[in-house]
């Protein structure tokens, strides 16, 4: 990226514009190899800023987001998700798929410099919020399109997060003493990334998966 003022300058080209979004999309990744350097203030805020100008159904702007930074809770929040993830390697049968499964990374939460927890709250009922009658999950939806927005922020200022959702959600949120109300959306490490992975999903360059090479799209 030449210039992550972009981000916040409607005067750019917009054809200019357009392509750095594309470029942007496709260089994000789920990151859990970080280096130490700190997240500064201002990549931060610009990142928050991105996720506060997501869509959110009926204008409700549910997402509540909580930054970590004291070594001690994170070591809570990486107890919770060994357990969790032990169980997971329980699951597997197959021996060649479990070997895979055991090599991967699958979260940063000791060493990413912060995390930013994220959760969503549903607004009071006597407030009727245009677009949830068919469902509320609407709700959860505006969330992760803030998390999204966060994410490309990040991506666009030369840093990245990577989502942990391999969590215990009672407990995570126990542990974070947020409102019994809130659900919890996941865990993001945030930090500099220490590669990009090759330019392709980690569980792809591990051989866990394949990402598909496009979208299933019906016409009628
Ligand atoms: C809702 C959600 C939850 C995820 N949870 C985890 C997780 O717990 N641990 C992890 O390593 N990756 C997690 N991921 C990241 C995905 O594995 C990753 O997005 C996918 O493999 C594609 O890679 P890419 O994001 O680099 O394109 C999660 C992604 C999403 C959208």
């Amino acid at each position: 990226m030449k210039d992550s003022q972009w981000i916040s300058s409607p005067t750019q080209n917009s054809r200019w514009v357009a392509m750095e979004i594309e470029e942007c999309i496709s260089r994000r990744r789920d990151t859990r190899h970080f280096l130490s350097d700190e997240v500064p203030e201002r990549v931060l805020n610009q990142a928050f800023a991105a996720a506060h100008h997501a869509p959110s159904v009926g204008l409700s702007e549910p997402w509540r987001f909580v930054v970590v930074q004291d070594q001690k809770v994170k070591q809570k929040l990486f107890d919770n998700f060994n357990a969790i993830h032990r169980n997971a390697t329980l699951e597997l049968t197959d021996e060649k798929r479990k070997q895979i499964f055991l090599s991967l990374k699958l979260e940063a939460i000791l060493e990413a410099p912060l995390g930013v927890a994220v959760f969503c709250e549903h607004p009071a009922t006597e407030n009727l919020t245009i677009g949830i009658q068919g469902t509320t999950d609407a709700f959860e939806w505006s969330c992760a399109c803030a998390i999204q927005n966060f994410w490309l922020s990040l991506t666009a200022q030369g840093y990245s997060a990577g989502w942990v959702s391999i969590l215990d959600m009672n407990l995570f949120k126990s542990e974070l003493k947020v409102p019994e109300t809130w659900i919890p959306m996941g865990y993001l490490c945030v930090g500099k990334p220490a590669t990009n992975y090759e330019g392709i999903p980690m569980l792809e360059l591990k051989k866990w998966g394949k990402r598909s090479s496009k979208p299933v799209i019906f016409y009628l």
